[in-house]
């Protein structure tokens, strides 16, 4: 048994495409992470499969850039079985995410399913906006969202 290697927390971040919410929460966590000097395996997916192999939307890589992270390299890939064992933790973008999310977990699986903006003290419940549709500066907002869950994350594995 490798106990430390045990305590890595590994964390994946869910949401419809997995071009804007769900990357740029990876992105934000990453970040987060390394300043706070944790090591954690982090991972984004959808629910849906039309944005499979994609990079980020642009209107969110040039979000996460203009914060000096560098989200280029995801893809977008769909949720899996698999990954209800892979992880401790997936964290859903909306309630819409959480229920297929909470609709398709395995009875022995290990990994918990939430709502990402449950982390954060006066949010419960709330959905991280969806910036798609919207106009661009949806995406300060959502990064706004993900940025108080990478914080939120950071100060619990910290405790211990
Ligand atoms: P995401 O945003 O779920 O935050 O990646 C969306 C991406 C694509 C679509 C909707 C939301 N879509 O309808 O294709």
């Amino acid at each position: 048994m490798d106990d430390d290697r045990d305590k890595i927390p590994a964390i994946l971040f869910l949401c419809l495409g997995n071009i804007c919410r769900s990357p740029l929460a990876e992105g934000a966590a990453r970040a987060a992470f390394t300043a706070a000097g944790i090591d954690a395996r982090l991972d984004s997916a959808g629910t849906g499969d039309w944005h499979v192999g994609r990079p980020p939307d642009p209107r969110a890589q040039a979000e996460a850039r203009r914060r000096g992270i560098d989200i280029s390299n995801l893809r977008a890939r769909q949720l899996a079985r698999e990954d209800f064992y892979r992880f401790d933790l997936i964290l859903a973008a909306d309630t819409a995410n959480l229920r297929e999310a909470r609709a398709l977990v395995p009875a022995d699986a290990t990994a918990r399913v939430r709502l990402m903006l449950d982390l954060v003290p006066g949010r419960q419940g709330e959905s991280v906006t969806d910036p798609y549709y919207g106009a661009d500066d949806g995406f300060a907002e959502t990064w706004a969202d993900v940025s108080a869950v990478a914080a939120a994350l950071v100060a619990e594995t910290s405790k211990g």
